[in-house]
Parts: structure tokens; C-alpha cells; sequence
């Protein structure tokens, strides 16, 4: 089967998990390709090889990281550009958040309509909880043990994609409603972008320029910073600043600088996971995750039995 999977990831949290699907898609010989889709987007029309591709597979697969309850801008305007398929295709979906909320199923209402206009159905749906780019920092136990136990997930939710089986999240009630009104932060996220600044710790090497999905910040004659209107606020420059120089507007309060090593601290670094917002949803999820992955466990167990009885 032919496999094409896009995502956007701002800070890789999303990329990780998308090279989770493409390794376990790959190693049950599917032809597997995936890109992001940052810059892709720049254009008025997508690259001809790229929809060429996406016309050509048998199976889609879109990932993004939520922001405030709804898909990024730019997940929604490469979905807007692709094209009425002759043929209707199945699709996937997979998403990363920093919490484990229901209410971030609805993150994808918008993008499934858009999809659904182009002949693309979305038949299955995840979502994973990563550590926060935004709000504040998870410590390096949580960062890790997200990772493990998405590492963990993405085969189970693989393989009932591939075996045709759907799966979608359960949705709150008035859920457009709610993500019609969420997406104020987009409006909100491209003003704030104006208010970016970088402080004298900056030592201009450039990489919140090149790193910026939407090409965004550039850099004046004079050597000044200049940071336009097209913010996603995706946090990619003040994340991976090696400075930790850029100021992020209003939300400067809840930057977070440096990426995760998602490496389980030794025994005598282990931190609570400090901030205490939503610890009872925390807990949930994990143990949620627990079960699925015994149940698959067992699941499998019996099928193995199953084939040598037979
Ligand atoms: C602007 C913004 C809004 C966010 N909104 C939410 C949210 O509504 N719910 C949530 O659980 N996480 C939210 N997050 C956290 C990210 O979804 C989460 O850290 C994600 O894993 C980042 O993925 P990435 O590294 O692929 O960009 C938000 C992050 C940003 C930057």
C-alpha cells in the first residue's frame, strides 16, 4: 500500500509521532512517504509532485499539534489547497497536546470538513499526549514517559489502520461551536507575533530566521529583527533559541526555552511533574493507555493461539 503521511510539527513534538507511524507502516511493507508541510504552504498553489503524490496514494495521513482546542492555520490552508480527488481516499489523523483533555478532540472538526469536501474521509483519529512548548515545562520524567507511551500506542493505532478497522475520538457536545470561538487564537497568535522581541543575548546566528515555518522574521540592513504578521505562533524560534533570546509578546510568562531530551532523568534527577494542573487527567490517560496496550497484548496473545490450534 502506498502511504502519504503530512505534518506540521512547530517544535517536533508531532514529528516524533509521525515517524512513529511511518517506521511501523514501513516494517508491514507499505511504501511509506512523509513530509512536513511547512513552506508549503507559501505558495499560492502545492508543488505538482506533492499532489501527484497525495492523487496516487491509497492512504492519507495528517498530524498536527492542537493549539487552543483547533488545527494551526497552516494544517487547515494545506488541507484547503489540495484538490477535489476523483476517487474518494481514506484518511488518519493524529494530533499531539500538551494535555489529555477531551475537549481536544474537537481539534479536528474543521480540518475533517475540509477534508471531507475533497473526497477525503478521515476513518481514523488519535491523539497523544506530549509534553507542553507553551504554558510551562514538563520535567524530563513526564517528557519521557509521554514519549514511551506514545511510542507504545502508535503500533496498536498503526495496525488498526492498516487491518481497516475505524476509530474516532469521542467528541464533546457543541464542539464546533467551541472551536469556532477557540479560533480567536489564531487572530490573537498573529497579532502577538508583532510583539515578538529579542533581547542583547541574542548572538545572531540566524536560526529562529531559517527555523520560522512561515518565514516570518527577518533580519534589517541595520541588523535589527524585524517579525512580520504571519506568526503561528508554533514557537519554534523561542524554543529552540540556543539563547533563550526572543521574547514571545504577551505570553512571555509562559515560554518554554530548550528542547526536550524525552531521556529518563536517573533516579536522583526525578522531579514531579511540578505544576499540578490536571494531575487526576494525567493519571488518567496513562492508565487508559495501560489498559489499551494489555488488552492489545492479550488480544494478540489469543490470535497466536488461535493460528497454531489451527
Ligand atoms: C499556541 C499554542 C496553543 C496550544 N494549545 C493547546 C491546547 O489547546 N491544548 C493542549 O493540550 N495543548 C496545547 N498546546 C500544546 C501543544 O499542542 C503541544 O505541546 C504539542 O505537543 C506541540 O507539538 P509540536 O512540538 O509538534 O509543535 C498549545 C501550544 C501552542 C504553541
Amino acid at each position: 500500500m502506498k502511504i502519504v503521511i503530512c505534518y506540521f510539527s512547530g517544535t517536533g513534538n508531532t514529528r516524533k509521532i509521525a515517524d512513529c507511524f511511518a517506521e511501523y507502516m514501513r516494517e508491514h511493507d507499505n511504501d511509506v512517504r512523509v513530509f512536513s508541510i511547512d513552506g508549503l504552504t507559501l505558495n499560492k498553489k502545492l508543488p505538482d509532485e506533492t499532489v501527484e503524490e497525495i492523487k496516487t496514494c491509497d492512504l492519507l495521513g495528517f498530524g498536527y499539534p492542537v493549539y487552543a482546542f483547533n488545527a494551526p492555520p497552516i494544517a487547515l490552508t494545506f488541507a484547503k489547497k489540495l484538490p477535489r480527488l476523483a476517487q474518494p481516499k481514506r484518511a488518519f489523523i493524529f494530533n499531539s497536546s500538551g494535555e489529555p483533555l477531551r475537549l481536544n478532540n474537537i481539534s479536528s472538526l474543521k480540518l475533517c470538513g475540509i477534508l471531507r469536501r475533497r473526497r477525503i474521509e478521515v476513518t481514523n483519529e488519535y491523539h497523544y499526549c506530549m509534553p507542553y512548548n507553551i504554558m510551562f515545562r514538563h520535567s524530563d520524567e513526564m517528557a519521557h514517559k509521554m514519549f514511551e507511551t506514545a511510542k507504545r500506542l502508535v503500533p496498536l493505532d498503526a495496525r488498526e489502520i492498516l487491518e481497516g478497522q475505524k476509530h474516532r475520538l469521542k467528541r464533546i457536545k457543541c464542539g464546533n461551536t467551541i472551536a469556532w470561538v477557540m479560533r480567536c487564537e489564531q487572530w490573537g497568535g498573529q497579532l502577538n507575533g508583532r510583539m515578538y522581541r529579542v533581547s542583547k543575548e541574542c548572538v545572531h546566528c540566524g536560526k529562529c530566521v531559517t527555523n520560522c515555518p512561515t518565514h516570518n522574521i527577518r533580519i534589517t540592513e541595520k541588523g535589527k529583527f524585524k517579525f512580520g504578521g504571519k506568526c503561528l505562533m508554533c514557537m519554534r524560534c523561542a524554543h529552540l533559541c540556543p539563547q533563550n533570546a526572543i521574547r514571545i509578546g504577551m505570553f512571555n510568562g509562559w515560554k518554554v526555552n530548550g528542547p526536550y531530551t524525552f531521556v529518563a532523568p536517573k533516579t536522583d534527577e526525578k522531579k514531579q511533574h511540578y505544576n499540578r494542573m490536571l494531575t487526576k487527567a494525567y493519571a488518567q490517560y496513562f492508565e487508559n493507555a495501560e489498559k489499551r496496550i494489555a488488552d492489545a497484548d492479550r488480544e494478540t496473545t489469543n490470535r497466536n493461539d488461535d493460528e497454531q490450534i489451527i
